[in-house]
């Protein structure tokens, strides 16, 4: 028996299982067995002793060539461990780089939602977040063989839109302006606030501009759109550094004339009620308050324009599946979106999912550049490649292209870290955790890959690459490149000898072992639309490749054993490059 899924595969026959119900262990003393399977909870089901379904179950599985053997109430399985090393070896070396895709998604679309700043707001820590989930989530979704559509729903319409400009007709320096965007607009948009106070008659003249803004005078319009190239221009700074390229800036104003069909049918279907003058859907039998549809005045709302944005969007990509990575406090929002979607008799509304995720705080708050009271994201970022070319300059002096390495280090530290545990869980950042080249880091996971390529070009196993190749080795290839792309394919393809029992040892085989789990790894991460799965999968072959590392030598005297270990080495390499890529780091070849 070769792998952990034909071990799951066989329990679930004989014990008549749905799919993906068997569950393994693995056993604390590895002189147990490889895999473990628990009886307890079968006793109920079976009215038997755990003790005597294991040993009814290990006979049974023996009969079917398994290596199982029942001790008390579990079934412990052996793998044929030098099978094993040969099947997992000559699937990634078959597959090089699209080892673990799949063609699941047959092509089709799936929506990202993601990062979704606002104009003429500061790009802060916490967009951060949904900038990196939604990243990751778009390379998963590829590898997959789906199409990700990433989409930045700006938010780029509003009332305060019509008060920024009375705030800069009245104290806006333009040059100002143009040196330090995110910063002047914020100050002069809480002076406006302040002055509002004292004199109402500000509030009329926003409005005014506001509307001014939506009958496209000429004017107000070039202000905004000034407004919001600037923030652009700012946030894209960040992409780059980040590798983000959307396919989409289509903003909330790209709705404005798109809601009246919505709008049409939710009335016709009789679901529009009036509500102190507001037109609302009423969701109390869903335990919900109501969907605010138009105000009194007639004005959409957010809510308005998601809905006529999820119809835009199944119409245009036909999705699979709709994705809004979007933090927590928006919750009850989207479930009201979801459910006027169903409501008006959109199947298609359980394709939709609301992506949420937990707050970030900063630890370390006085460490960042502190201007207004907010934390910019681009301080945030430079502070880490700051911190990361101190580590390098320390660590490798002689590294060519430092600024690169300290780039792909310090950007790669803080995604990773944004992460590193599951989605909903609040999370505060801290730099001395990021950072560290030893502990569960970003940093960490690239150091073991610039390690295991060490090996590789010690011994001379990167010889033939092609300058593509060379172009690759610690870069990323585009996001909708087909999943087949070459990243981590490695130039010349080991030679295919016989590994024999020369990576039966327990750390050899805990690597293979994880390598036989990244595509289901990938899986998972898709289903439950959580990068994190693949980070602690990074985690967890870096370990493995350290611990492999430290108790044996690769380049050993006996050529058949240093064979063996190099095509383990090159195998990992690929799957931890490609691990990483999935969450949006880079793998550099030198640190
Ligand atoms: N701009 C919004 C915010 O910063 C997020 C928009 C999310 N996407 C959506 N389709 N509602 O809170």
């Amino acid at each position: 028996m070769k792998s952990e899924q034909a071990i799951k595969s066989k329990l679930e026959e004989i014990l008549g299982l749905k799919p993906g119900a068997a569950e393994l262990e693995t056993p604390p003393d590895k002189a147990m067995g490889d895999y473990a399977f628990p009886c307890f909870k079968l006793a109920k089901q079976f009215r038997k002793a755990p003790n005597l379904i294991a040993a009814e179950l290990a006979e049974k599985l023996s009969e079917s060539g398994l290596s199982a053997q029942a001790a008390g109430g579990y079934v412990n399985f052996r793998l044929d461990r030098t099978a094993f090393a040969k099947d997992v070896l000559e699937a990634y070396e078959q597959a090089g780089a699209s080892y673990g895709a799949s063609s699941e998604g047959q092509g089709r679309a799936v929506c990202v939602d993601y990062s979704s700043i606002n104009i003429a707001k500061p790009f802060h820590i916490g967009h951060f977040r949904t900038t990196v989930i939604g990243h990751s989530l778009c390379r998963i979704y590829a590898k997959l063989g789906y199409k990700p559509v990433g989409i930045n729903h700006l938010g780029d319409y509003g009332t305060q839109f019509g008060k920024l400009i009375v705030a800069y007709k009245r104290y806006g320096d333009r040059d100002a302006i143009e040196q330090n965007p995110m910063i002047e607009l914020m100050k002069i948009y809480v002076r406006f606030h302040e002055e509002a106070e004292k004199d109402k008659s500000l509030e009329d003249e926003a409005r005014e501009w506001f509307r001014k803004i939506e009958d496209g005078d000429e004017e107000a319009q070039s202000l905004f759109e000034w407004f919001k190239d600037m923030t652009l221009r700012e946030v894209k700074r960040v992409y780059d550094d980040l590798d983000i390229e959307f396919d989409y800036y289509t903003g909330e104003s790209f709705y404005n004339d798109k809601m009246a069909p919505v709008i049409g049918e939710l009335r016709e279907k009789g679901l529009l009620e009036l509500n102190d003058g507001a037109s609302v859907v009423d969701l109390a039998e869903y335990n919900m308050p109501p969907c605010l549809i138009l105000k009194a005045d007639g004005a959409s709302l957010y809510a308005t324009r998601d809905l006529a944005a999820a119809i835009y969007r199944k119409e245009t990509f036909d999705f699979a599946k709709s994705l809004y990575v979007v933090a927590y406090q928006q919750d009850l929002h989207f479930k009201q979106v979801f459910k006027v979607l169903e409501l008006i008799g959109r199947e298609w509304a359980k394709d939709m999912e609301h992506v949420s995720f937990g707050m970030v705080s900063l630890e370390d708050a006085a460490l960042s550049t502190r201007k207004g009271n907010v934390v910019l994201l681009v301080d945030v970022m430079k502070k880490a490649v700051e911190k990361a070319m101190a580590i390098i300059e320390e660590k490798s002096p002689g590294l060519a292209d430092k600024e690169t390495a300290a780039r792909r280090v310090g950007v790669g530290a803080l995604v990773f870290d944004t992460l590193s545990s599951n989605r909903i869980k609040d999370i505060s950042f801290s730099w001395d955790r990021a950072l560290n080249f030893d502990g569960e880091t970003g940093p960490y996971c690239q150091y073991t890959h610039a390690r295991a390529c060490s090996v590789l070009a010690k011994a001379e196993w990167f010889p033939n690459r092609n300058a593509a190749f060379d172009k690759r080795a610690d870069c990323h290839p585009p996001l909708h490149e087909s999943p087949n792309n070459t990243v981590g394919a490695d130039g010349n393809l080991p030679v295919k000898t016989d590994i024999g029992d020369n990576l039966s040892d327990d750390e050899a085989f805990e690597l293979l072992r994880l390598i036989e789990e990244f595509p289901g790894a990938i899986k998972e991460a898709a289903r439950k639309n959580e990068p994190f799965i693949i980070t602690r999968f990074a985690l967890d072959i870096a370990k493995a490749f350290n611990k492999f590392y430290y108790e044996h030598r690769i380049m050993d005297d006996d050529e058949s054993i240093r064979t063996a270990r190099l095509r383990l080495t090159a195998a990992t390499r690929g799957v931890l490059a490609e691990a990483l890529r999935l969450i949006g780091l880079y793998a550099p070849e030198k640190m």
